[in-house]
C-alpha cells in the first residue's frame, strides 16, 4: 500500500524570533512511518519542526498551510493517510517584522484559526483509509467519536495531554462501528503496530 504519515507540530511565526507551536514530538510519525516501511509499504512522511530527527527522506514543513499543500499534493497518491501531526491551531493575525519589545505592560495577540488539515482532505477522501488521533482533555471517547466522524476518520486514536511529547502513552482505539481498544502505557511504537496491524487488515 502507499501510506502518507504526517508528523510533528507546526509553527506559527509572532515576530522574527518567536513562535506559536506544541509539545508533540513526531515520534508517533515517525514509528508509524518506520513500521510502515518494515511491512514493505511505500511511506511518504511529512513533518513539521520535530525536537528528534525525522528518518532520511522526510519532507520538511513548517506552519499549518505548508503541511496542507504538503499533504494535498500527496494526497491523491495515497491509499492511506495516518495523521499524527498537531498542527497549530492558530496563527497570529499578522507576523510582526521587527522583533517585538517589551513595554512592561500587559500585551494581547490577536489570533486567527489556521486551516483543519484532515477536514479538508477529508473532502476528497474516496476510498482511501484515514487514520486520525484526538487530544482530549476531559470525555475523551465521546468527543474523540465526534472529531472522527466530523472529520471522516476510519480510526481515531485518543489520548490525553500527556501523551504529546512522551515516549509512552495510554491510547484508545475507536472505529465508527463502535469497536474500543485501550492500549495501556504502550510505546509509541507498540501503537503503531496496531495502527498498521488493522491497515492491514482493512486492505
Ligand atoms: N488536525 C488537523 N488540522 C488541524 C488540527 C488538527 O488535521 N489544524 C488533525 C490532527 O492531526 C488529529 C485530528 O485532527 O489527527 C484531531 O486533532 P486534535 O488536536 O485532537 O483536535 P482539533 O481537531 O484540533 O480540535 P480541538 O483543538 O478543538 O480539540
Amino acid at each position: 500500500m502507499k501510506i502518507l504519515v504526517a508528523a510533528g507540530p507546526t509553527r506559527e511565526w509572532i515576530d522574527p524570533v518567536r513562535f506559536l507551536s506544541n509539545a508533540s514530538s513526531g515520534r508517533m510519525g515517525f514509528a508509524c512511518a518506520r513500521e510502515a516501511r518494515r511491512r514493505g509499504h511505500r511511506v511518504v512522511l511529512v513533518a513539521g519542526p520535530t525536537s528528534e530527527p525525522p528518518p532520511p527522506g522526510t519532507v520538511r514543513v513548517e506552519t499549518t498551510r505548508q503541511m496542507l499543500s504538503a499533504l494535498r499534493r500527496r494526497f491523491g497518491w495515497c491509499d492511506a493517510l495516518i495523521m499524527t501531526a498537531a498542527p497549530a491551531d492558530f496563527a497570529p493575525a499578522a507576523r510582526a517584522r521587527a522583533k517585538i519589545k517589551k513595554t512592561g505592560r500587559p500585551a494581547a495577540l490577536r489570533l486567527v484559526p489556521t486551516p483543519d488539515i484532515l477536514a479538508a482532505l477529508a473532502r476528497r477522501k474516496g476510498r482511501r483509509l484515514i487514520v486520525g488521533f484526538a487530544l482530549e482533555s476531559h470525555a475523551l471517547v465521546r468527543r474523540a467519536r465526534a472529531k472522527m466522524a466530523a472529520k471522516r476518520m476510519d480510526l481515531v486514536a485518543a489520548n490525553a495531554p500527556q501523551a504529546a511529547g512522551a515516549r509512552c502513552a495510554t491510547v484508545t482505539l475507536l472505529t465508527p462501528d463502535g469497536g474500543r481498544e485501550t492500549l495501556r502505557g504502550a510505546t509509541k511504537e507498540r501503537i503503531a503496530r496496531r495502527i498498521l496491524d488493522w491497515i492491514g487488515a482493512r486492505k
